[in-house]
């Protein structure tokens, strides 16, 4: 039987945040965000000041660190808690989402990270969004897409969401970076970040959400009858 579990991966700032949030309301089941768990292990190592490649230290912090998806105290969809805190939208910023990329290269961390993402989807349907959810998490998904847009769509989203942009940044400025997150996504080693041979690929540059969410919910319920 298929993991009851809807995969999205996709690049940086591909839409899949929105796409999967969205699909789950419709759907009225959870969404999990697996970018916030990596996310989390680099906004506490960069907090202790252990650098995000050092192996040997993230795997020492990581012998005490307790992180699980749990809902938070205002309600709403499971988040990241670690160490007994939500850090929520201290985890959105450039240098956590960098550092979370670089932690991610790490083998010992996808390992910590594969069993926390697995219950996740245990108890029900669940819409889970990455870059790795259905090829290395669940190869099994009950469905799986994978989304994308240029890397110029995706630089000016990044810019109209504030907050996890530096002061003064530009389209260019902004594609530069996210560009460099993906190619060390795409290219490391382990669980790297890359279409699934059986995921449905959607490029959205010019589609709107709405029209990218009909084709998501068109092909989730085909599939059903
Ligand atoms: O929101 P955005 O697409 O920019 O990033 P994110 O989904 O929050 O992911 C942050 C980083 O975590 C990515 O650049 C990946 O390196 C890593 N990640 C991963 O390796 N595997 C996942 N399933 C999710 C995120």
């Amino acid at each position: 039987m298929a993991s009851s579990v809807i995969a999205i991966d996709g690049p940086a700032a591909s839409g899949k945040s929105t796409m999967a949030r969205m699909l789950a309301e419709r759907l009225n089941i959870p969404y999990i965000n697996t970018g916030s768990l990596y996310r989390a292990i680099a906004w506490k190592a960069l907090k202790l000041g252990i650098p995000c490649k050092d192996a040997a230290r993230i795997a020492d912090m990581l012998e005490t660190t307790r992180v699980r998806y749990a809902v938070p105290p205002e309600g709403g969809n499971p988040d990241i808690e670690i160490d007994g805190a939500f850090p929520g939208a201290l985890l959105r910023t450039q240098e956590v989402a960098q550092g979370a990329s670089d932690v991610a290269t790490l083998p010992l961390v996808r390992r910590f990270t594969l069993d926390i993402q697995r219950d996740a989807a245990k108890r029900q349907l669940v819409v889970m969004e990455g870059r790795d959810i259905g090829t290395a998490i669940f190869p099994d998904a009950a469905h799986k897409f994978f989304l994308t847009a240029t890397p110029e769509a995706r630089a000016k989203r990044r810019l109209s969401q504030g907050g996890e942009t530096p002061d003064g940044a530009t389209v260019a400025s902004v594609a530069a970076e996210i560009a460099e997150r993906d190619r060390q996504d795409s290219e490391r080693a382990v669980a790297p970040l890359k279409r699934a041979d059986d995921a449905i690929f959607i490029d959205n540059s010019g589609l709107s959400i709405e029209e990218t969410l009909q084709l998501l919910l068109k092909h989730v319920k085909g599939n059903e009858s």
